[in-house]
């Protein structure tokens, strides 16, 4: 991972925390967890980022993109109140996180609007958010892609 270091030392206490240890234990889309995915797709952003030289508030980048999928719960179990997750999420995310950390309007519009356009009235309104929109979409798209080709390498 190319930007572990940044990543590490702007996102500290987020990583340090139980809540974000937790989601160690969900799986996000085949065999990737909630908080490995997040944390590629914090680096994706940087990696966008730099490659399309925007100017971006790097912490809030880092801060909100680590937070996007702070839904704290397994998605893939089945039960009613989540069914809708590719719906509700992006706003559950964002209730926890902003129980637990301090967020400011980049970083809360960033995590809110991460799910457009599936959800269209969740408008990204910063470049931060535009980029996490984007990570987020590549890194789910190759980790799916992914665990479809593991299925089918592991079919006689
Ligand atoms: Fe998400
Ligand atoms: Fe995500």
């Amino acid at each position: 991972m190319r930007h572990l270091a940044e990543i590490s030392r702007e996102g500290r206490d987020i990583l340090a925390s139980d809540e974000m240890q937790s989601t160690r234990r969900f799986v996000q889309h085949g065999r990737v967890s909630v908080y490995e995915h997040s944390l590629k797709v914090t680096d994706m952003c940087l990696t966008l980022a730099d490659v399309l030289r925007i100017q971006t508030d790097r912490r809030s980048l880092i801060r909100g993109a680590l937070l996007h999928d702070f839904f704290l719960y397994d998605w893939h179990a089945d039960e009613k109140w989540h069914r809708l997750h590719g719906y509700t999420h992006a706003s559950r995310a964002l209730l926890n996180a902003m129980a637990r950390f301090t967020l400011n309007r980049r970083e809360r519009d960033m995590i809110y609007s991460h799910m457009f356009p599936l959800n269209l009235t969740h408008v990204p309104h910063f470049r931060e958010s535009v980029l996490l929109c984007t990570a987020d979409k590549i890194v789910s798209t190759a980790e799916t892609v992914r665990g479809v080709m593991d299925k089918h390498k592991q079919a006689p």
